[in-house]
This record gives C-alpha cells, structure tokens and sequence, in this order.
C-alpha cells in the first residue's frame, strides 16, 4: 500500500532514506496530478513504477493556474478513491499537501515561461501556465525526481515544462505519456464528470474530428484549410461551443507556412482544439509526425 505524506518535510525525508537505500534500482519517478485520477493518470503511474526504484504521486488542486471564474472550487476530489487507483498502478508515495503547505506566505516568485504559452490555452486561460510553471518547478524543488511523466492529453503543458526545464538547467528528465481515451473515443479527464448525458455523447465530435486530419493532410490541404475542416465538423454539433482550433509545429508551437501543404512538412504537427460543451471546457489533440 501507498503512504499518504501531507507535509514537505517528512516527504523530503522518505525521499533521502530511498536514495541513501542500497537497492542497486534507486531513481525516483514524478508524477504530478490534481487528484479524481482515471486510467490516464494511471498510466503514468504504471510507467513511472516501471521505470524507477520509486514512484510519487503528487495530489493538489493548484488554486494559482485557475483563473477567477473557473471551476477551482468544484474541481471533483476523491482521496479515498485516489488511493485504491494509486495502489493499483503502483505509487509508493502519495503526496498530498494543503494550500498553506504549498503556499505558506504571500508568494512573490513567479515562473514565466513566454512565447510557447502565448496561444492556444494560453491565449484563452491567461496567467494559467505561470501557476503550472510555478507549481511544477516547486513540486520538483519538492521531490527532486529523475524523471517526471506528462501525458500528452495536455500537449501544450507538455511543451511548456519542457522548455522551462531546459532553460532553467533542471535536472530532470520530462517523460511524454499518449493520451488514454474511453472505449468511443472520449479524451479522458477529471472533468469529464462535468457532463450530462447529451454534452458527453456531442462531446465525441472532438475525437472523430481529429482522427479525420490524417486523411485531409493526405488530400493535400494547408493548415488554415484542415483548420476549416475541423471547426466545421465540430460546429455541425449544436452543443459546441469552439474556444480554439489550431495547428501549430511541436514542441516548438510555431506557425506552420500557409503556403505549403501539410503533408510536405517535415516537422511533428499538433493539432489541438478546445471546446465548450455546456459549462464545460474540454481540449483535445493529435500529434502527427512527417511521413
Ligand atoms: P491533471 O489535469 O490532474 O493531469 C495530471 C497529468 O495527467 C497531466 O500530465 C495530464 O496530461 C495527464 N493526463 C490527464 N488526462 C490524461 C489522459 N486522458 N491520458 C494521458 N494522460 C492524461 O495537468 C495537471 O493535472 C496540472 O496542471 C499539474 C501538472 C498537476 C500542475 O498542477
């Protein structure tokens, strides 16, 4: 069974007696969540346990990366439920600390990770990705982990991290996960409990959407014209409600040429949409790499 830790210092110090341990198998993996965990975060669970000599789980609903307005106080939470999922994927340690643990004092130190969170959520979450950015660089200030594991449901959070740790110098190695979706498709997500019968199956849309970009790009289109095909496929759903649809290289996220065909790129290709059913706010992606 897993071990709840809620204070800093005791994790701190169960994480030294793992390392000074003369297991021979003695690195840590990270995997950061906001807790209500599914077979997406397990999966990173499984990985990390895999991987390393030991795995932790951290569980905080971060207040800095919601903006006023958002779901913070009805994020879903479940930590009976949490733990029975982190047993079975293999944490060792589940870390769960409070707000005041976390944020003890007024904080004046930001991450700012520019440019690459300039669009897509970032455009529509602005000051979302320094809370991420900041909350992620304290956790690994925290844990010290060799690797942590990201799954690629939030691509753009992928490529952040990874810039802010190669322009920081931090010694730790950011392990992309696939995206685990439900038998029809879905993306999972925590949020998904937000959906009534009629937002979850539209929400679908998204999903058979994306899988259909291969085939434009094979049909010779641009990026503002496989951009036009998603957001009418999406729309012909009365329930969505488009916040973005976009293609950007990856993991740089800049602007493919317009002039070009798609398929004639020779770089990876995120295509990512966010989009409003009801109240709620879900995102999707596809990562397709040159031929
Ligand atoms: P959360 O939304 O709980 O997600 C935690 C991790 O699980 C993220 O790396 C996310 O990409 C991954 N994940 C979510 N759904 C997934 C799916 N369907 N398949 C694969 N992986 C999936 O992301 C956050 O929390 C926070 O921003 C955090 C990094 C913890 C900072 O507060």
């Amino acid at each position: 069974k897993p071990v709840i830790i809620r204070s800093i210092a005791e994790l701190r110090h169960e994480i030294s007696t793992f390392r000074r341990s003369n297991n021979g198998h003695r690195t840590v993996g990270f995997v950061p969540t906001m807790g209500y965990l599914h077979d997406g975060h397990a999966s990173l669970l499984r990985k990390s346990s895999a991987d390393n000599g030991l795995t932790v789980l951290s569980i905080f609903v971060n207040p800095i990366q919601f903006a006023p307005g958002e779901d913070l106080d009805k994020y879903p939470r479940d930590e009976a439920r949490d733990m029975k999922v982190a047993e079975e994927s293999g944490a060792d340690i589940v870390f769960i600390p409070t707000v005041q643990e976390m944020y003890p004092q007024k904080r004046v130190t930001t991450v700012a990770v520019a440019e690459v969170t300039e669009l897509l959520c970032g455009a529509s979450r602005p000051g979302h990705f320094d809370g991420v950015a900041t909350v992620v660089t304290k956790l690994f200030n925290i844990v010290q982990p060799d690797r942590a594991y990201f799954g690629m449901k939030d691509a753009q959070q992928i490529a952040v991290v990874t810039r802010m740790v190669q322009d920081l110098n931090m010694p730790v190695e950011i392990v992309p996960c696939p995206i685990l979706r439900e038998e029809d498709g879905l993306a999972m997500s925590s949020r998904n409990v937000y959906l009534n019968a009629l937002e979850r199956e539209q929400a679908l849309v998204l999903s058979q959407s994306l899988s259909r970009v291969a085939e434009w790009i094979r049909d010779g289109l641009t990026a503002s014209q496989v951009i036009a095909r998603l957001k009418e496929s999406i729309s012909r759903n009365p329930l969505a409600d488009i916040d973005y649809v976009d293609v950007l290289a990856y993991p740089d996220l800049s602007r493919p040429d317009d002039r070009q065909s798609l398929a004639e790129m020779n770089v990876s290709l995120l295509f990512a949409v966010a989009v409003r059913f009801g109240k709620t706010r879900l995102i999707d992606n596809q990562l397709l790499n040159p031929a």
